[in-house]
């Protein structure tokens, strides 16, 4: 059966990869692509690590995710920018680990005595995750695409229909991040300001705060830096460097890490990045609707999703598509 994928943010080719596993034929249209740097998709901005989310839900996806990109880092670490790395949380909203569900999931999980908290947190703990490369695994991604047959088609749709025409696939996998706005006439899709800078430096743990801030530094795979943020402001639009944020981001990441940053300046900072994170009113939309299957409102956590999500992709398609045989045998 042939299969139509608008986008190819994480969330496409991932889907895409699903797909072909087990025989579809598939064709991807996207406005941006691989290797693209527009602020007009999300995939090429992230950290990105893998941080499963204690209250966002889909827990089950998370956790096959987790899997997949664990796979990943132990397999061909070099090819596809996926690296295992030390991971640090702390929050300043709980102070008990009661929801922390992935704590039985993820390796090496380890409680922080609360005597050993930086001030300001309530709660800590250490285990082994993830951080990837972006500019690495969506080409890689693509790449292994291509040589399964999968077209890439760059176009700005208006309409989910015009996907339908173009690629001649009945079923088309809608994974549009923000363009559901209008592709999908969703109102509650709403973009989330992101501001990083990327930074030399070689420090090789990831740690995050979460709470009444969002702080965090990011390794980046095969490069000299760090991704160092953050800041979630939903609803603002401007695509220009807020300078001031610059200044308070890097202090609060030197807090955050206290002490093996103290001798960074915002001299080394290499790049300045500005994104929008696709998110959704009321969570992440993964469902069909007629002969289309959404999936998208990913927000700042599409990476933590990708796999989990593609896998669910594939059995709504699988779903829609039996019942197109069953359809097409009783003719
Ligand atoms: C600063 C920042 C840091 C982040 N850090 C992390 C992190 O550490 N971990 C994590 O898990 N996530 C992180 N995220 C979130 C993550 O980047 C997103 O959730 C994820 O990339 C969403 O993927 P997607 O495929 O849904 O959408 P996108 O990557 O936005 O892709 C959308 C695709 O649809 C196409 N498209 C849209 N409209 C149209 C149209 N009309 N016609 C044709 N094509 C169209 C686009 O061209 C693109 O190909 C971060 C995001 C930001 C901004
Ligand atoms: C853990 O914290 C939650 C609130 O965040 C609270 O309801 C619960 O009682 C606490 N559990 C323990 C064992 O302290
Ligand atoms: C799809 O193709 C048909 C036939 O060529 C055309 O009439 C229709 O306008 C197209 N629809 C869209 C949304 O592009």
């Amino acid at each position: 059966m042939e299969v139509g994928i608008i986008g190819s943010g994480i969330i496409g080719l991932l889907s895409a990869l699903t797909l072909t596993d087990v025989g579809y034929k598939v064709t991807i249209v996207a406005r941006d692509l691989p290797g693209d740097d527009s602020q007009d998709w999300a995939s090429p901005w992230a950290g990105a690590a893998i941080y499963p989310h204690p209250d966002s839900g889909g827990n089950s996806l998370q956790r096959e995710n987790f899997r997949y990109y664990w796979d990943l880092a132990h397999r061909d670490p070099t090819s596809c920018g996926v690296q295992a790395i030390k991971a640090t949380e702390y929050y300043d909203d709980r102070d008990n680990d009661s929801s922390i569900w992935y704590k039985t999931v993820v390796p090496n999980y380890r409680l922080i005595h609360r005597e050993d908290l930086p001030k300001g947190s309530k709660l800590g703990f250490t285990y082994t995750s993830m951080t990837l490369n972006p500019e690495i695994l969506l080409p890689w991604i693509q790449k292994q695409l291509q040589a399964r047959g999968v077209k890439f088609i760059r176009r700005a749709l208006r309409s989910i229909e015009e996907a339908r025409n173009i690629t001649g696939a009945r079923v088309i996998v809608h994974a549009s991040g923000l363009g559901a706005h209008t592709l999908a006439d969703d109102k509650n899709v709403e973009a989330i300001r992101g501001q990083t800078m990327f930074v030399k430096t070689d420090f090789a743990e990831t740690k995050i705060h979460q709470g009444s801030h969002y702080t965090y530094v990011i390794p980046r795979p095969q490069t000299d830096g760090a991704i160092m943020g953050g800041v979630s402001q939903p609803g603002n639009v401007d695509r220009n460097v807020d300078k001031d944020l610059r200044v308070d981001i890097l202090q609060r990441v030197i807090t955050l890490v206290g002490g093996e940053l103290d001798s960074v300046r915002l001299k080394d900072v290499k790049k300045d990045i500005v994104a929008y994170r696709p998110g959704r009113k009321g969570g992440f939309r993964l469902e069909a609707e007629g002969n289309t299957v959404h999936a998208y409102g990913f927000s700042g956590l599409g990476y933590v999703y990708s796999y989990g999500a593609a896998l669910r992709v594939r059995e709504l398609v699988d779903s829609l598509c039996s019942r197109e045989k069953d359809r097409g045998s009783r003719l």
